[in-house]
């Protein structure tokens, strides 16, 4: 092929890291077997205290040709040329930027650029109120070091993110789970719970929520503020996908109808704007931000100064705000393929307004379970419901996620999975 023998070897050796062949000593590589780059990503099936993360990044850690299991942005739909730009002005502004400790609580010029930006979604705060965060998981995680001590009772949504059950059961609540459909909850369970259980906190992510795609009706937004204040409970409002809705606007926040501070709001920007920053802000009221910013000392001292810089003076900007309407089209789009390809199959979703996922009800001839093994050896790959369930029950819902893969890409794989999953029935 007339290239240099140390080209041939990177090859090999990138082959063998993504397990597609194998060396046997003094012998040659040699090409492995399909069923075997499962063997890799042993137990399948979920021990209840697994960790539900484990087991999707051993999904997501097969190579597959068709990507449905990460709900992440396609790079391609980011103006990367203008965000490197972007990166090396934030150099000439700021030429120490790599020399100086950020502030714990965050840059106070991001925050104050924050502060404008959540007052567009009726979320008022001041500077001294944000706190900035590595990513939304870092958020939820200090969250959970501040309010939960082991057996404290957690609510939380059935089903959820399932690094979320993770967090929490690290810090080994007790979790009640709190079921959530197309219409939202069903508030006389929810109040019976907090009457019952007494919890810390209730997280929640009411907006195109991950994994279903589902939205909170406003009215159990309002009433939702008023339950936490009767039961003293903290409301913790996840909401990485608000700015991703495709014909109307969602509700507002759950906090903006809080008035004792009864709720923390987490606006992580990974899901929206250059998620390799790991930018995210969370609002509270005092004393708990005092708290959390206690936590986030603790856990690293600050968020990097360099990404702050760099997340402010992109996304601010009027050219990253244009294209941030265009990325609500082409998903729109991604989604209405994925939709197109489903609907002569009969399996079951509710359409969602915004967000990067699809939550199917596969018909009862279809193991979600056997569907996942068979696609995986075809090279597809999808979430399986019970990894997003807190109580670990078989599902048989599974999350397909449109974000990732291009309109032609995700035809192709939709319409091989459906294939499949005929071939499978009643297996
Ligand atoms: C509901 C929800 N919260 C938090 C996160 C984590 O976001 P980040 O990448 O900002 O840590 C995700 C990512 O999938 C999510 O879906």
């Amino acid at each position: 092929m007339n290239v240099h023998r140390l080209t041939v070897f990177k090859a090999y050796q990138l082959l063998k890291e993504n397990g597609i062949v194998y060396v046997k000593d003094k012998s040659g590589y040699y090409v492995r077997p399909r069923a075997a780059v499962l063997e890799q990503t042993p137990e399948l099936t979920i021990s209840p205290r697994g960790y539900m993360n484990n087991l999707l990044s051993r999904i997501q850690r097969v190579p597959v040709a068709y990507q449905f299991s990460q709900a992440v942005l396609d790079p391609n739909l980011l103006p990367n040329l203008y965000l490197s730009e972007c990166a090396k002005k934030v150099f000439d502004l700021y030429p120490k930027v790599l020399s100086t400790y950020a502030d714990v609580q965050g840059d106070v010029e991001l925050r104050q650029s924050i502060v404008g930006y959540l007052a567009g979604i009726g979320v008022y705060v001041s500077t001294d109120e944000l706190l900035i965060s590595t990513g939304a998981q870092q958020a939820i995680d200090l969250l959970a070091a501040v309010m939960v001590r082991p057996l404290d009772a957690v609510l939380i949504e059935r089903p959820t993110y399932s690094a979320a059950i993770d967090i929490f059961r690290k810090h080994r609540a007790r979790l009640i789970p709190v079921d959530l459909s197309a219409d939202g909850y069903d508030l006389a369970d929810v109040e019976a719970k907090l009457s019952k259980y007494r919890p810390r906190l209730f997280y929640l992510n009411p907006t195109f929520q991950n994994p279903t795609g589902y939205t909170v009706p406003i009215q159990q937004r309002k009433q939702l503020a008023e339950l936490a204040e009767k039961y003293r409970c903290l409301l913790v409002e996840d909401d990485p996908f608000r700015d991703i809705y495709f014909r109307q606007a969602p509700p507002p926040p759950i906090f903006t109808y809080d008035t004792e501070g009864w709720v923390v709001y987490i606006r992580g920007f990974s899901k929206y704007a250059a998620p390799g920053l790991r930018i995210c802000a969370v609002a509270a009221r005092k004393p708990m931000i005092a708290h959390l910013i206690r936590a986030k000392s603790l856990a690293d001292n600050g968020s990097p100064l360099l990404n702050q810089k760099i997340f402010l003076h992109s996304f601010s900007s009027q050219r990253m705000q244009q294209h941030l309407e265009k990325l609500r089209t082409a998903l729109y789009m991604r989604k209405r393929k994925m939709e197109d390809v489903l609907a002569p199959t009969g399996w079951e979703w509710s359409s969602p307004g915004g967000g990067f996922n699809l939550w199917v009800k596969l018909p009862p001839t279809i193991s979600a379970a056997k569907l996942l093994e068979a696609s995986l050896k075809h090279s597809i790959s999808f979430v399986p419901g019970s990894i997003c369930d807190p109580s670990v029950e078989p599902s048989p819902w599974i999350r397909l996620s449109y974000s990732y893969l291009n309109e032609v890409q995700l035809e192709e794989g939709i319409s091989r999975l459906v294939e499949l999953a005929e071939s499978l029935q009643n297996m």
